[in-house]
């Protein structure tokens, strides 16, 4: 298994790999269980996911990627070497990677990006952002000289860019996506309805009834929790459309950014949005009416991309072939950004 190439979208809430001419082959959540004394390792990915608001007291859980970059530097790389290892076997002998990562990311979080795909046995690293490669996944091309707007709202963030030979026209990149969402339900439920809910049900009810507009047809889901008030258990029936109010402050940011981004883009570019539409990717894409509000307050065409989950890991596979630019120096001309780390 020598020279192999692995492509790894290093996600807030996940952690995707992929391998050419295998495809995606392994879709993880970026989470471990810890001990909190000898931060001893206890579990990852979806075992530790589970076990997830279910912890003894010796125990917590970590999401060392917060908002699309690394916050808790030695457990990431547990994490990718973990799963590098379980993809690539044993025999793995340093391979190259091109690794996702979010548009506005710093020199030193990039630094760290590489440096724990190094020590994780990759020989050579480059970075590419997430609106290109997803984009990319989206089966956009992206070498002409023609505009094309991406949406791609993550866990942690959403990255916004314009796409145009092979590079971004105009982009940018808030820290507000489906992890906003949870927050706002738990917020609104402790508000309104004086029940306290942890991370998990909140998702729960975001996939369930949760919606960016009210819904054609109003949808009831049962959430119980703790009471605010005495602290005992309680359980009430909760309507699509109180999620869409309580989501509302977060889904007109998403939308507010994006004509921002509209804003700053050339006029020739914007031309083309206006023929082709806005392209929405990522998980929290899949949110019940997301496109319809970007598009009604936009005014131009939005779809959700095929498998909107997946398209950056897909695009970043994609663009393990511009590697081998990166051993030519021809590095003008690939969407990938050159990592000197
Ligand atoms: N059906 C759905 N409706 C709304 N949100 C969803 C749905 N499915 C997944 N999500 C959300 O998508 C997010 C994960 O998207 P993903 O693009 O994988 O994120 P990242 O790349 O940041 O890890 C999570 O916040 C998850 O709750
Ligand atoms: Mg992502």
């Amino acid at each position: 298994m020598q020279n192999l190439d692995v492509a790894i979208d290093l996600g807030t809430s996940r952690i995707r790999i992929y391998l050419p001419g295998k495809g995606v082959v392994l879709d993880e959540p970026a989470v471990l269980t810890v001990d909190r004394d000898t931060d001893e390792i206890v579990a990852i990915g979806t075992e530790a996911l589970k076990m997830q608001g279910k912890l003894s007291e010796r125990l917590a859980t970590v999401f060392p990627v917060r908002d699309g970059v690394i916050s808790n530097y030695g457990f990431t790389e547990t994490l990718l070497t973990e799963f590098v290892r379980a993809v690539c076997g044993s025999k793995v002998f340093m391979p190259r990677a091109v690794v996702c990562v979010p548009n506005l990311i710093t020199e030193l979080e990039q630094r760290a990006v590489c440096q724990a795909l190094h020590n994780a046995g990759a020989r050579k690293v480059c970075l590419i952002g997430e609106a290109i490669a997803a984009a990319i996944g989206a089966d956009i091309d992206i070498t002409v000289p023609h505009g094309c707007m991406i949406v791609d709202i993550g866990a942690g963030t959403t990255d916004i860019g314009v796409m145009t030979l092979n590079g971004m026209a105009s982009f940018d990149s808030i820290k507000v996506a489906g992890n906003s969402f949870d927050s706002a339900i738990i917020r609104y439920m402790k508000n309104k309805h004086d029940l306290i809910i942890g991370p998990v049900t909140a998702e729960r009810i975001k996939k369930e009834i949760g919606c960016a507009v009210p819904r054609d047809f109003r949808t009831y889901t049962r959430v119980s929790g703790r009471s605010a008030l005495n602290g005992l258990p309680l359980s009430v029936s909760i309507a699509s459309d109180e999620i869409a109010e309580a989501l509302e402050e977060h889904t007109i940011a998403i939308v507010r950014r994006v004509q921002h981004v509209l804003e700053n883009t050339p006029p020739e570019l914007v031309g083309d949005i206006y023929t082709d539409g806005i392209i929405l990717t990522g998980g929290s894409a899949q949110l019940h009416g997301m496109d319809r509000l970007i598009e009604r307050k936009t005014k131009l065409n939005v779809v959700v991309a095929n498998n909107p989950s997946n398209c950056a890991i897909l695009g970043t596979g994609a663009a393990l072939k511009y590697m081998d630019s990166y051993d030519n120096d021809e590095f003008k001309t690939s969407p990938l950004q050159f990592a000197k780390y």
